[in-house]
């Protein structure tokens, strides 16, 4: 398990939709160079979570803490100026454009404010590609004609433009094949490297188990285990996701504070 100072902590993070209680009383920590999984059955409350965190939902209840500060992202932009950033699962690229045009979209580098500075969008996009070891044909290249797992990285190179701390990446393999997963996956094991916090959601397994270091199930909205993956094993993971085993752990005995039975 990874110790030290979390970046990113959530502290009792509830949060309610009409009659869903989506998540209750949530925690979890990630910390600089650690994949975190986030893992769980479809409305387990994994989206929600990340969405809470990225400032499209604002949770009703508990704290989010940025290095050891309480903090209040009330939009999406809150959260990147943080330095966290997060890939949909739809991806949001434009078709139309090409490489360059999609990792700069809606940040563009212009000269005088009012010209498209074309070279210096394209040595970085070369730059922040190479850094990745990203291999697509070239920048210049429509993403259209990109395959499944080539988009993937090139839409989480765009999240790593403004160079965020904690990385947020929402099902990234679910539509890839073999060899597209084990690229995205490399991808998150270098962004690890960097020192990036990554959380990963994903409900492929045999992703959890290749790259997270810790792994957090929910189950109905709540906690239900925090793994150290080196000391666990998938059958673990499983039966804590489907209820099989109870790992609930309030926030009360999460803190230490709570007295023997
Ligand atoms: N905007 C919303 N309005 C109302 N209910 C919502 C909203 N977003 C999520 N929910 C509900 O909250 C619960 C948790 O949903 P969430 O999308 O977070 O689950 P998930 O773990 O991401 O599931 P999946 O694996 O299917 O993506 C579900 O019951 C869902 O219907
Ligand atoms: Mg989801």
């Amino acid at each position: 398990m990874v110790t030290g100072e979390p970046v990113l902590a959530l502290r009792g993070v509830s949060k309610r939709f009409g009659a869903v209680q989506a998540l209750t009383d949530v925690e979890m920590e990630v910390h600089a160079g650690e994949v975190v999984a986030l893992v769980g059955d479809n409305g387990a409350g994994k989206s929600t979570l990340v969405k809470s965190i990225a400032g499209v939902h604002q949770p009703d209840d508990g704290d989010i803490e940025w290095g050891g500060r309480a903090v209040t992202i009330h939009r999406p932009q809150d959260a990147q100026h943080l330095g966290i950033a997060t890939v949909y699962q739809d991806l949001a690229l434009c078709d139309n454009l090409d490489v360059v045009g999609n990792l700069f979209l809606g940040r563009e580098i212009r000269h005088f404010g009012v010209v498209l500075d074309e070279v210096a969008m394209e040595r970085r996009s070369r730059e922040l590609l190479d850094t990745l070891s990203i291999r697509i044909p070239s920048v210049r290249i429509p993403i259209a004609s990109l395959s499944g797992g080539q988009r993937q990285v090139v839409a989480i190179a765009r999240a790593l433009i403004g160079s965020p701390k904690v990385v947020m990446l929402d099902e990234p393999t679910a539509a890839l094949g073999v060899e597209q997963t084990a690229q995205v996956l490399d991808l998150v094991e270098r962004l690890r490297d960097q020192g990036l916090g990554v959380i990963l959601i994903s409900h492929n397994m045999a992703d959890v188990m290749a790259v997270a270091d810790t792994v957090v199930v929910l189950r109905l909205g709540r906690n239900n285990g925090v793994f150290d993956k080196s000391s666990t094993n998938q059958e673990q993971i499983i039966s804590a996701i489907t209820g099989a085993t109870d790992n609930a752990v309030t926030r009360r005995q999460a803190r230490g504070t709570e007295g023997p039975q």
